[in-house]
Order: C-alpha cells, then structure tokens, then sequence
C-alpha cells in the first residue's frame, strides 16, 4: 500500500473511532431532557426509547436513601422520583462540580461526596438501593466495589445496574483489541467487564437482567445491560 493510502485509511479509521465517541458519550452520558423526563415508564419504553427512557425507566420505583455511585454528571438525578435521601459519590472533582452546580434536577437536594466505590465512607447497611449506571466498567477493582455496595445496603436493599459488559464471540475478540486504547480514551472505562459475573461473586442475587440492542452494528460497549442485584436472597441460602 502506497503512503498515501496508508496515511488515508488512517485518516478514516481516526473518524470512525471519534465518531463512533461522540455518539456513544451522547447517547448514554448525557443528562435527560425535559421532554424525555415525561416518557411513560413502561418496559417498551425502555427498549424502544431513548437512553433517558431507559434510565427513567430502571429507575423509577427506586424509593428510600439512595446512593447513586460513581454518578458523573448526574444523568439519573432526573429520574429519582420519590427519593427520601440522595446521596452521589464521585472521585472526579471535575464532575462533582457539575453535580453540585445543578441541585434542582432532583426532587430533594442531592448529597455529594468525594469518593471511590472500591472505599465507601459510610456505615454498613445505610442504603435502600444503590445505583450503578455506566459505572463498574470505569472502576479500578470491580470485585472490591461490588463487596463495599453490598456492605452499605441494607439486607432488603437491592443494587440497579446499567452497564455495558463483556459480548462473546466475534465483537468480544474485537473488544479485546479495542480495550487498551479505549480505556485511554474513556478514562479508565473498560469493554470487557463481565459485571453480572463480579456482582454474583460478591454474594448478590441477580435477576431482570436485560439485554439492550447496540446502539450500531459495531457498537463496542454492546451488550448493555440492565439489572437488579439483591442482596438479602444470598444471605438467607
Ligand atoms: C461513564 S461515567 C458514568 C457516569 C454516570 N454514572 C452515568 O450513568 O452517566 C463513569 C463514572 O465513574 C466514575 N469513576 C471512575 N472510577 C471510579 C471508582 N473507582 N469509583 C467510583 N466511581 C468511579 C468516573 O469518575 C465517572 O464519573
């Protein structure tokens, strides 16, 4: 291959990757519009709606103390409908600023709290539920983080989940080769977390697992999944 085409093909391989960033961060970080905050909260919202839907949708009978973990820009504020108490931990400062400078996208003020989900600063079993979206495929040690959630909810708590976890066959290979460079790009966030898998380990009951459709035929963080994690049925076995 001439140098030319060689320097071209890196050119479109570079646009594929951005573009393929750029509809991923828009489809699933961002916070939800007002007008997706009125979809219906029903299962064929979730499937055939919008990223919003599909948090409004997991996360609308979460009720009690809340704690959502590693809550970026706050995309599910919006979405806690009748929460008592919300507390976020996040280890980035740059987005608990983000967090604390928009307090009314929660029906109470949200607590924020400076920390990693691998080291929890609270009691054990404080929480009713805790929320995980997007959030095990960027933390250091998942084992660690599934052990310290299961710690600080209460036994008839139960942990939500939304993450994007490892695929098999052809688009696993293809994560594999994709990991290193990714995780580079999206700040530690990785393709082939078998989250499901880390959550059963730490002791979680794990059940409504759904798989949501790629986003794009190559969409790299397919399958992604959503989910509930109790913590009470592993303890009475
Ligand atoms: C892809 S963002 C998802 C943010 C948000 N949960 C959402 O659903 O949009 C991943 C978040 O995990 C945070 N994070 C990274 N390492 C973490 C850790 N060890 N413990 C908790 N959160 C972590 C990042 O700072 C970032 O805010």
């Amino acid at each position: 291959m001439s140098r030319g085409a060689r320097s071209a093909r890196r050119r479109s391989s570079r646009a594929r990757v951005s573009g393929s960033r750029a509809a991923w961060s828009t489809k699933w970080a961002t916070a939800a519009s007002p007008k997706s905050r009125s979809t219906p909260h029903t299962a064929s919202a979730a499937w055939s709606g919008t990223p919003a839907a599909v948090r409004a949708d997991l996360l609308a009978d979460v009720v009690g103390e809340v704690l959502g973990a590693g809550a970026g820009t706050g995309a599910n504020l919006p979405h806690y409908r009748h929460p008592q108490r919300v507390v976020l931990t996040e280890p980035d400062a740059a987005m608990r600023r983000h967090l604390a400078a928009r307090p009314d996208r929660c029906a109470v003020p949200a607590e924020v709290v400076p920390a990693v989900a691998e080291e929890l600063p609270f009691a054990d079993e404080s929480f009713d539920v805790v929320v995980a979206t997007l959030a095990f495929c960027s933390v250091a040690d998942p084992a660690r983080a599934a052990s310290e959630i299961r710690r600080v909810l209460r036994p008839d708590g139960r942990l939500v989940v939304l993450e994007h976890v490892a695929a098999t066959g052809r688009r696993r290979e293809r994560q594999d080769r994709w990991d290193r460079a990714w995780s580079r790009l999206f700040a530690s966030c990785h393709l082939t977390r078998d989250t499901v898998r880390t959550l059963k380990d730490a002791g979680f009951a794990v059940a409504d697992v759904h798989r949501l459709p790629p986003a794009f035929k190559a969409d790299p963080t397919a399958p992604m999944v959503t989910g509930t994690a109790r913590r009470q049925t592993a303890d009475v076995r």
